[in-house]
């Protein structure tokens, strides 16, 4: 193939200073360069994650060696390999997780970080892949170990964690209940296969212990639902934490982890190796990748935004108006 002509400089998105959506600045840097191992992305789309905005907010520094600029997934074309590696060509079409970077022209990730784009699905899509699924898969399956015919409690289920974390647990044969705060929200992840609980006028507790109790539950908002999730908990269950939106403390009775034998833990995905980020793509690659060829995980889109209104892109997403994910258009494609 002939080289492609690449630009020195490119169009990037960054954090001016940590505060308001308004920080978030475009700017012109260089283009990175992949390194030994990394292939040099030219991003088409780059996904919007909460935690793109607790960075911006100052409460979610990039981890040592990763891009100060936000963005943690993007779909794109291969517009350059590093020494090392062979899995990729220039010009394929990918979509990738981040160490950070994603709201760039160009980005560099490590090569098995990036997995091919899932035949039928467009750019805008693929971008809304890789944050979810690599932490969906690792927290609730290789933390969490879900198995087909659990009972399985995710909360914020109308988010793109939850929307994504409803589908692949219902593929895998899991019985699943989600928490979501308006009627339409809820409509959404009924229609997903979840049974969904409005947590402004229900109680999951409820409906759990109705049920026989939850087998794993995946947590983002800790807080009060923190003693509640033990409640809610079967004989034996396991609960991951991925997030704590109402607060990480709380008061709870450890009799109750004692006398039901309850697994509790967590986990974040960025800082972890990238070892252990290329282990989560090829899983996803033999487990997940096929639930989307076949339409059992769809992609819910909520809307675009042009890079440069990155700072619309995350007030939708703080103001949780949003239903599924959002995304930057960089290049589009
Ligand atoms: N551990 C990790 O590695 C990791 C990786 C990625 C993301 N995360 C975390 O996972 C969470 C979801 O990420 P995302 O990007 O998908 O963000 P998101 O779409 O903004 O999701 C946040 C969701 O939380 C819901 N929520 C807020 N308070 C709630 C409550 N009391 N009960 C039930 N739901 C509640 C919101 O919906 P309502 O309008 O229904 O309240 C919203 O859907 C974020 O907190 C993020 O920081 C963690």
């Amino acid at each position: 193939m002939k080289p492609v002509e690449m630009p020195t400089e490119m169009r990037c998105v960054e954090i001016s200073e940590h505060g308001a959506p308004e920080v978030l600045t475009e700017v012109t840097r260089a283009v990175p360069v992949a390194g030994h191992g990394e292939i040099l992305i030219e991003v088409a789309y780059a996904g919007v994650n909460r935690p793109d905005a607790l960075q911006r907010a100052g409460a979610y520094n990039p981890p040592p060696g990763a891009s100060d600029l936000p963005g943690l997934e993007c779909s794109g074309r291969v517009a350059a390999i590093g020494p090392g590696v062979t899995d990729w060509d220039v010009g394929d079409a990918v979509c990738a997780l981040l160490p950070g970077g994603g709201y760039a022209e160009y980005v560099t990730c490590p090569a098995e970080h990036a997995l091919p784009v899932p035949a039928g699905l467009d750019l805008q899509s693929a971008a809304c892949l890789p944050e979810t699924c690599f932490t969906v898969w690792s927290t609730m399956v290789m933390r969490g170990g879900l198995q087909a015919g659990e009972r399985f409690l995710v909360h914020g289920g109308s988010s793109g964690i939850g929307t994504t974390a409803i589908q692949i647990a219902t593929a895998l044969g899991a019985r699943v209940f989600t928490t979501a705060g308006s009627p339409e929200k809820c409509a959404v992840c009924e229609e997903l296969g979840a049974t969904a609980i409005n947590y402004k006028t229900g109680d999951f507790v409820d409906v759990l212990k109705a049920e026989g109790g939850a087998n794993l539950v995946l947590d983002m908002v800790g807080g009060d639902y923190i003693a509640r999730n033990i409640k809610a908990m079967a004989n034996d269950a396991r609960l991951v934490f991925i997030a704590f939106l109402g607060g990480p403390k709380a008061e709870i009775n450890f009799a109750q982890v004692m006398v039901k034998r309850l697994t509790i833990t967590g986990a974040t995905l960025r800082p972890q190796s990238d070892a252990a980020k290329a282990e989560i793509a090829r899983q996803l690659r033999a487990n997940v990748w096929p639930m989307i060829n076949s339409g059992k995980l769809r992609v819910i889109h909520d809307s675009s935004f042009p890079m440069a209104e990155a700072a619309k892109a995350h007030e939708r997403m703080e103001t949780s108006q949003h239903i599924g994910k959002i995304v930057l258009e960089v290049a589009g494609g």
